[in-house]
């Protein structure tokens, strides 16, 4: 046993330990467990703490970052997450991926400068993303060879200096490219909230886990 970093340390708590990705899906998630009577008023009022015991229940949440939610779930300190489509296909990872929320919708889109033909320079094609696995996937999968850069944020820049011939992002309204005057060339995948769960905890936590999983599809159907 190597201590916390074991997957089965989820086994050794009683509880259910949700971990959230801060933010929109936080936020939609903890709506649904409101709405089938989780007391989420701790969460509600606003502080800087990070985890949260729900009275009565039995259940933790614990606030993260999106790929941070898989680390601690792959390793069983959290039994649960909930985490976009977007970081499980870019960071990977043993768990399972149970359930499909359906909010936090989007999808990876490859795009370029209107009216740029990417694939049609002698030199290969140079893609500017955050999710390098994921554009390297789509291009594998098209038999493809791409240069890939990593860019930490507003990837949509990188077309329009120049530094590369397309990105792989994430693409909800369009608002973004339009704006900049960028097109969708293909869509890559569609993306959306996912609850996953720990191996170990999936065996041993079963019950608990299903009761919380159906709280937050009867707030989907309502
Ligand atoms: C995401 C994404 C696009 C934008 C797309 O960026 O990277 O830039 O949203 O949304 P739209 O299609 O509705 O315009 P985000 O705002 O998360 O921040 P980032 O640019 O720092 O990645």
């Amino acid at each position: 046993m190597q201590g916390a970093a074991h997957p089965e340390a989820a086994t050794r708590r009683d509880t259910v330990r949700i971990a959230l990705t801060k933010g929109r899906l936080e936020k939609k998630t903890l709506s649904l467990l409101k709405a089938a009577g989780y007391d989420i008023s701790e969460l509600e009022a606003g502080s800087r703490k990070l985890i949260f015991a729900l009275p009565d229940t039995g259940v933790e949440i614990v606030l993260a970052k999106a790929a941070d939610v898989i680390t601690y779930v792959e390793h069983g300190v959290c039994d649960m997450g909930v985490v976009g489509k977007d970081t499980i296909m870019e960071k990977g990872g043993s768990f399972y991926e149970m359930v499909d929320l359906g909010f936090g919708k989007c999808r990876f889109a490859l795009a370029t400068k209107k009216g740029k033909d990417v694939y049609g320079g002698y030199k290969t094609p140079v893609i500017a993303t955050k999710y390098p696995a994921v554009t390297k996937a789509f291009f594998n999968k098209k038999n493809m060879d791409v240069e890939t850069i990593k860019i930490e944020g507003s990837v949509e820049l990188a077309p329009l200096l120049e530094l590369a011939d397309a990105i792989v992002d994430i693409v909800e309204t369009g608002t973004t490219l339009k704006e900049n005057g960028l097109e969708v060339i293909e869509d890559v995948a569609p993306i959306s909230a996912r609850v996953i769960v720990n191996l170990a905890s999936a065996k041993m936590k079963k019950a608990a886990i299903q009761q919380v999983i159906s709280d937050l599809e009867s707030g989907l159907e309502g």
